[in-house]
């Protein structure tokens, strides 16, 4: 089938779509040049680059790129590929230099991208003007310590792309995103499974919570018997550049305990820190999950159980899909601590978040990926290329009238929706429709 067949069968609202959106490589094809060359993606956070010199290895869609501080302070992201015959110029993960010396013939690139030593440069090529042999850099911005860069250099700023769900990001990290710090590199691990399953599933997706995630909540799991549940106190949210989210949000006089999961101290921070009304919602609220289009997932939660502690535990996980092929996808885990908050609770934090949300045998990360691989492998077949997937719960139903949820961009209070999904899919589509 070809590439304007299936998205011409897409329903006008994405309430219902094809399965092989999920299967086809030139979906994948499509996706990777009309949304990853032109997206703000998210790379890495700014405390992995910490100092001058230090730098992480990354991926945008499939191209490889190296994230790292100069000597001037500044973050920059650059082609992580030789530009004499193309090896890869870095293969190490992470670390700290000032040079980056190609292993083929030693061609040498400073950590700003430039071109600077040329082995035998005069003998074997008389004249040679290394400037136009400099790395491909990427437009790069940090919003909130999360650094994003994009290879469109007509791409709108990440202000505007983030746009309202700037202030959800904001909630995140107590309004002051600089006060966190990764704990430790993230954990990679590859899902036989197509990436766009998992942020649609982290963008909302409160319906499968009582049910995919059933054993860990009836053995407690939860700080609080109503996460999961669905009830009165879910609320998704999307903005209009695909952005979404779901939050558990109890408003004061639900019997639900004050931003509980975090130590004393660090609420005091949060609350110095944060704008009023972005905190009146965090510390109100015992789940925050969603995704910043097209591939960074998020969730900030409180877990009880975390190994010999019954004590409720606060984690903040940052997730990054990355497409390997259509039905495989790199995933990286990100762990992310106050940095001021006492060594201890920073320790049980992380286990919190690796224990439910790690590396595939997260007591929820195996519940979840188990269903995204399932999608993904139902959908290799001749009939299920012809098939339609429902997304459509929610649509038929009136729209809850707007409440005093105090968060911009557009949310109701109906938990078990699929809104945030079509929102998603409502921006795919429109970048996929576009001239590549
Ligand atoms: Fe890098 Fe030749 S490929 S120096
Ligand atoms: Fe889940």
């Amino acid at each position: 089938m070809s590439l304007p067949e299936v998205l011409g069968r897409f329903a006008p609202d994405c309430s219902s779509l094809p399965q092989t959106v999920f299967n086809d490589p030139e979906v994948l094809d499509a996706e990777l040049a009309r949304i990853f060359t032109r997206s703000w993606l998210f790379l890495a956070h700014e405390s992995e680059v910490a100092v001058s010199g230090d730098y992480v290895t990354r991926r945008m869609g499939r191209d490889q790129v190296i994230v790292s501080r100069g000597e001037d302070g500044q973050i920059r992201v650059m082609r992580n590929a030789c530009t004499h015959r193309g090896t890869l110029l870095c293969k190490a993960t992470l670390g700290n230099t000032s040079h980056f010396m190609c292993p083929y013939h030693a061609w040498t690139f400073d950590n700003t991208g430039r071109l600077r030593g040329v082995p035998e440069a005069r003998p074997a090529y008389g004249t040679f003007d290394k400037s136009s042999r400099d790395l491909r850099r990427a437009r790069t911005e940090v919003y909130q310590g999360l650094v994003f860069a994009t290879w469109d250099d007509d791409a709108e700023p990440l202000a505007d792309f983030l746009g309202d769900f700037a202030w959800y990001l904001d909630a995140l990290v107590g309004g002051d995103g600089a006060a966190w710090e990764v704990a430790g590199p993230p954990q990679r691990y590859t899902i036989k499974a197509n990436w766009k399953l998992s942020c649609e599933n982290f963008g909302g997706d409160g319906y499968h919570v009582p049910y995919a995630h059933r054993a860990p909540i009836e053995g407690g799991l939860f700080g609080t018997e109503d996460t999961g549940t669905g009830g009165p106190s879910g609320r998704v949210v999307w903005t209009p550049q695909g952005h979404t989210a779901r939050v558990g949000y109890h408003p004061a006089g639900s019997g639900i305990p004050a931003y509980h999961g975090y130590p004393d101290e660090q609420r005091a921070e949060f609350a110095a820190k944060a704008k009023p009304e972005v905190f009146a919602v965090l510390e109100n609220s015992d789940v925050l999950h969603g995704n910043v289009f097209p591939n960074l997932s998020f969730i900030q939660t409180v877990i009880t159980y975390t190994g010999d502690e019954v004590e409720p535990t606060a984690f903040l996980a940052l997730r990054l899909a990355l497409p390997i092929s259509p039905t495989e996808t790199e995933m990286l885990n990100f762990a992310l601590v106050p940095r001021n908050a006492p060594d201890a609770w920073k320790q049980k934090s992380v286990l919190a978040c690796v224990r439910t949300h790690g590396a595939a045998a997260g007591l929820f990360e195996s519940d979840d990926v188990d269903n995204f691989t399932a999608v993904t492998f139902t959908g290799d077949g001749a009939i299920a290329a012809r098939t339609d997937l429902d997304y459509s719960m929610g649509a038929r139903l009136p729209r809850p009238e707007p409440d005093d949820w105090p968060g911009p961009g557009e949310s109701v209070p109906h938990d078990h929706s699929e809104y945030t999904h079509r929102a998603y899919y409502t921006t795919w589509l429109r970048h996929l429709r576009e001239d590549a």
